[in-house]
This record gives C-alpha cells, sequence and structure tokens, in this order.
C-alpha cells in the first residue's frame, strides 16, 4: 500500500464482479473511501465486505436514474465527498447488426452508455462544487476500431468516448478530469460467458483453454489481460499523478489496435 489515493472517495459501479471488483480493492489498500455498486447488491456488499469499514456496498441499476442519484447521495453521506468516479458497469451480448432485436439494441444502449451518463450527472454536481474530481469511463476496443460481431456493445462504446470529450472540455474549467479506458480482452465472467454464448470473435469451439489461446492471438503482447491491468490504470486516472491529462481514451490492449 502506496497511499496514492489517500483521502479521496470513489464510486466504483460493476464493482460486484471483475475489473469492478479488482479496482474497488486496489483503491481502498490505496487508501480510498469505495462506494461499491452493482445491479447485484449481494455482490456490489461482499466487494464492500471483503475491504471493510471503509467501503459501503450500494445495489444501483446504472440505467436507472433514482437508483444512480441514490448511490452518489450514499456515497456523499457516507464519506463527505465524491472525488473519483469508475463508470465501470457494464454488459455483453451478442449479435449482428442484421439479426439482432431493438430490444438488445435499447438493452444494451441504456446500461453501456446511458448509464455511464447517468452516473457522471450526478458525480458531476459534488465535482463541481469541491472544485476537483476525476471520472473515468468503461469504453473498450470495440468503441476504437471494427471488430466482428456486437454492434451495440461497440456504438455504445463509442459512444463513451465521444462523451469522455465533451465532458473533459465542458468540466475541465471546473476541475474535473475525464477520461475513458478501452481494453482489449480482459479475462472476468463478462467474457466468459460471451465466450461461451458464442457471441466474440474467438467462436464457441473447442476448450476454454483454446479459446483462450484464440482470444490472445490477436494481442501483439501475446496474452489476454488482466483485471489488475485495468485496475492499475484506473488507479494512474483516479489519481493526482494524472493532473494534467483529461479527454483521452487510453487502449489497454497488448498493443490490439497499434497495428
Ligand atoms: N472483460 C473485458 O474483456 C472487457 C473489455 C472491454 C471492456 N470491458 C468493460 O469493462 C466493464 C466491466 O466488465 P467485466 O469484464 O469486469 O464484467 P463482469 O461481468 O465481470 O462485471 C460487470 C459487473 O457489472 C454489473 N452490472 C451489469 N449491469 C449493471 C447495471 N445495469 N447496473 C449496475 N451494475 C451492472 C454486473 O452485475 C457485474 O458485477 C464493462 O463495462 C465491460 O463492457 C470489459
Amino acid at each position: 500500500m502506496t497511499d496514492r489515493l489517500k483521502g479521496k472517495v470513489a464510486i466504483v459501479t460493476g464493482a460486484g464482479s471483475g475489473i469492478g471488483r479488482r479496482t474497488a480493492e486496489l483503491f481502498a489498500a490505496e487508501g480510498a473511501k469505495v462506494a461499491c455498486a452493482d445491479v447485484v447488491g449481494e455482490a456490489a456488499n461482499e466487494t464492500a465486505k471483503a475491504i471493510g469499514a471503509t467501503a459501503i456496498g450500494c445495489r444501483v441499476d446504472v440505467s436507472v436514474p433514482g437508483d444512480v442519484e441514490q448511490m452518489v447521495a450514499d456515497a456523499f453521506a457516507k464519506f463527505g465527498a465524491v472525488d473519483v468516479l469508475y463508470a465501470n458497469a457494464g454488459v455483453g451480448g451478442k449479435g449482428n447488426a442484421m439479426v439482432m432485436s431493438l430490444e438488445e439494441w435499447n438493452r444494451m444502449i441504456a446500461i453501456n452508455l446511458t448509464g455511464v451518463w447517468l452516473s457522471c450527472k450526478y458525480a458531476l454536481p459534488h465535482m463541481v462544487k469541491q472544485g476537483r474530481g476525476s471520472l473515468i469511463l468503461q469504453s473498450s476496443v470495440r468503441g476504437l476500431v471494427g471488430i466482428p460481431a456486437l454492434p451495440h456493445y461497440s456504438a455504445a462504446k463509442a459512444g463513451v468516448i465521444g462523451l469522455t470529450r465533451q465532458i473533459a472540455v465542458e468540466y475541465g474549467p471546473k476541475g474535473v478530469r475525464c477520461n475513458a479506458i478501452a481494453p482489449g480482452t480482459i479475462m472476468t465472467p463478462l467474457v466468459e460467458g460471451v465466450w461461451r454464448a458464442g457471441g466474440g470473435i474467438v467462436g464457441a469451439g473447442g476448450s476454454f483453454e483454446e479459446m483462450k489461446a484464440r482470444a490472445a492471438a490477436p494481442h501483439p503482447l501475446g496474452r489476454i489481460g488482466t483485471t489488475d491491468d485495468c485496475a492499475n490504470l484506473a488507479l494512474f486516472l483516479a489519481s493526482d499523478e494524472s493532473a494534467w491529462i483529461t479527454g483521452v481514451t487510453v487502449p489497454l490492449d497488448g498493443g490490439l489496435t497499434a497495428g
């Protein structure tokens, strides 16, 4: 522990699993007080319990404005500030532009794009009032480059990149930074679910280890990412070490989008 977030209050959405859970743990280990939020309330509470007294669990559906407003209010009531928001909650999916239903499209946009905006909407007033804050929005390499399958996911994640730039420009003068993370494949339950449903680019065939090897192949660094890779970048963007960085989307992809 090096106290890189000492004195800061952070909200992490999607903290019940995968990237969000690991990041909430790391933020807390670096001195932050953390509101761990997830649509699965028990999972949010589990993460908070594992962290201890410096965390609370919140049940939130990020696509529901009242839930998100309450999440931010709870974090502020408990810890007295909102310094960092990691708008990480999201879902995977499957399908292509010809066969996907409108319901699938709308659900994806509601969670992976509207949910990110709603999280910013309710965190921003606190940050503007404080004159400081770091928003970290979860995008994907699918928001940067075209990759087969999941058109709704790609559209939502590209929307997050546009939102990041817009908020950075509008709220930079008020002391609020806004950056996005665009991960390549990170091994989490979300990715495993997409693979097992045959929804990603790796295809459903073969053993899990074979799917993993196929997923690693296009990454020049020769492996897929870990939740630690993502949490470490989120930590940097949350901390004052990135004080002069705003409006950027950082590919976290082992070189996937460099080619
Ligand atoms: N894993 C990857 O390869 C990868 C790559 C690029 C981007 N991402 C993004 O990273 C984020 C986290 O993904 P992960 O891989 O850790 O997945 P995950 O499934 O392990 O975790 C996602 C969490 O978000 C929660 N969640 C889902 N819908 C929600 C809602 N409406 N409100 C609140 N919480 C909700 C889930 O319950 C879950 O706990 C997502 O936005 C995902 O799109 C992941």
